[in-house]
């Protein structure tokens, strides 16, 4: 195609495009929509918030259909991941079903085919991004009318996002759930055969389907989901209604994936879930919980085991006594305080007080000495006092958080926290959160100081991204070490001498012939 033939072209597809996306008023869109063969689920936060008894059926017999198998040959996908770890490893499944369908990955937007947005729900600044790139991504898909775009994750689990999405922005193809990620081929097929935009969101939880193809990001560390979903309720949070009711994967398919990644030649693996401490709470056949499969997991060939995240109400003595053990259960534990105040962890439904909290560390730290702590805290929930907050300054003292996460709390529709009036002014909640920052950086730089001049064991992940030169890793405890040392010791476990502490990494230097081969 000459210059001129793709301008014509290209005017025709705009033309096309404008009349779907542009000239349609929401009523005639929404009509249209409706009058499709297609069945489109819209979420309802109300169901979603529902937990039923029915149990959760396993599948282990998914495949890609065969009019679908072949439909990305040629053709390019991209995705764009928000938020968590648990969305990550959702984009790692997309990439492994997109791939399998013929697709190849890509990271040049203009050269994809397919985009997806895997969302994350946990903030509005978190959406609000979303929508930011929703809006670039327009005149993309007006130039090229068979881009496929399509809205997925967290987001998507949101009626009022469905709604704008729907309302205002007719140039998104797809909009599908964390329920039913591995329904991605059929959807694929009624957004690029059907006209309208293919909405299937699953409000209540699916089960938990086993076998879903992976393009992992790396070859070093992986993901392992152990459970999904969130029975907590915290009064500020979204994910019990974005990711369902609690549902574990079984313990056989766990250990059998997590051995599948050390034949591959892992490292390392994180288990993930919401709240990883309910593990198996689930389960009516066998008594079975997290303690037990850390416990079968330490005898797996590992190198590295971590778990994250943990709920302090769950955590267990059984966990505590396997994770005593060492070994290949690293010493770093990532316990969400939220905060420091008993009264706002009552109003947050944490179901802890902080002297439940500080005796639950207590216990870890007799049995394991060493043991690393770091956490997540949101300052200014509605109507916290200055001595409230106060205690939160004095918690994270107390415990000697090495690093925490701060977040100021942000109201989450369809939560009970967001229907609470807040008298706590905007400014003071950042003032909070800069004092608590400042706190945060103090420790974890005191924290760093002691390694400076100590050699300690770093998991070498590959160059460092400012200056390819300079090897990157990861200490057991999880500091970032950057060091100078060969680039054939990438994906090995090194000693490393310390000679450096900042605020948030160290520096060193390998030690020579310290590569611990797998
Ligand atoms: N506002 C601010 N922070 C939140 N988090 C969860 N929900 C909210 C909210 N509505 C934080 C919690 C949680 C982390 C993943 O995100 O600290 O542990
Ligand atoms: Fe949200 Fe609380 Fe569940 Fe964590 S434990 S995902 S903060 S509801």
């Amino acid at each position: 195609m000459n210059e001129e033939q793709r301008k014509q072209q290209a005017q025709i597809n705009q033309e096309a495009n404008f009349d779907r996306i542009k000239n349609t008023s929401s009523d005639d869109m929404i009509s249209k929509y409706f009058q499709t063969n297609y069945e489109p689920q819209s979420p309802d936060i109300k169901k979603a918030r529902k937990r039923r008894k029915e149990d959760v059926q396993f599948h282990y017999d998914f495949s890609i259909p065969e009019d679908v198998a072949t439909v990305g040959k040629g053709k390019k996908f991209l995705i764009r991941t928000y938020g968590c770890q648990m969305n990550e490893h959702d984009t790692e499944v997309m990439a492994g079903i997109l791939t399998e369908m013929g697709y190849e990955s890509t990271s040049n937007t203009e050269d994809a085919d397919i985009i997806l947005l895997n969302t994350c729900a946990i903030r509005e600044n978190a959406e609000n991004k979303v929508f930011g790139e929703i809006g670039h991504l327009k005149p993309l898909k007006l130039e090229k009318p068979d881009l496929i775009i399509g809205v997925c994750g967290c987001m998507s689990q949101e009626e009022s996002v469905v709604d704008r999405i729907l309302k205002k922005h007719q140039h998104i193809d797809l909009i599908f759930g964390t329920h039913n990620i591995h329904r991605l081929p059929q959807l694929i097929k009624e957004a690029l055969f059907g006209k309208e935009m293919i909405v299937e969101v699953w409000s209540k939880e699916g089960d938990v389907i086993e076998n879903l193809p992976k393009v992992r990001k790396g070859k070093i560390k992986a993901w392992v989901n152990i459970m999904y979903g969130c029975d907590k309720f915290c009064t500020y949070c979204i994910v019990p209604m974005t990711r369902g009711k609690e549902r574990s994967r079984r313990p056989e398919d766990i250990i059998q994936e997590v051995r599948h990644l050390v034949a591959q030649g892992y490292q390392e693996v994180t288990l993930l879930g919401q709240n990883v401490n309910a593990y198996g709470k689930d389960f009516e056949d066998i008594q079975y919980g997290l303690g037990d499969l850390m416990n079968d997991i330490h005898k797996i060939d590992i190198p590295r085991v971590r778990f994250t995240t943990s709920h302090p109400r769950d955590f267990d003595d059984r966990l505590i006594e396997v994770l005593a053990q060492g070994g290949n259960l690293l010493d770093h534990i990532h316990l969400p305080v939220q905060s420091g105040s008993t009264e706002i962890l009552k109003k947050m439904n944490r179901k802890y007080s902080r002297e439940d909290y500080l005796e639950l560390v207590r216990k870890i730290r007799k049995a394991i000495p060493n043991a690393t702590l770091t956490t997540d805290i949101i300052v200014g929930f509605p109507n916290e006092t200055e001595e409230q907050f106060e205690e939160t300054m004095t918690l994270m003292e107390e415990v000697g958080f090495e690093a925490a996460y701060t977040y100021i709390y942000s109201p989450r529709e369809g939560t009970p926290a967001a229907r609470k009036t807040d008298d706590v002014p905007e400014d003071v909640k950042k003032q909070r959160l800069y004092r608590l920052n400042e706190l945060v950086n103090k420790q974890s730089a005191e924290s760093m100081k002691k390694y400076d001049g100590q050699t300690v064991k770093v998991l070498v992940e590959g160059e460092s991204k400012k200056d390819p030169d300079v090897l990157a890793g990861y200490t057991e405890k999880n500091k970032l070490v950057n060091f100078k040392g060969p680039k054939s010791s990438i994906g090995n476990i090194v000693e490393v001498e310390i000679t450096e502490a900042k605020t948030w990494s160290l520096n060193g230097i390998m030690v020579e012939n310290t590569v611990e081969v797998n």
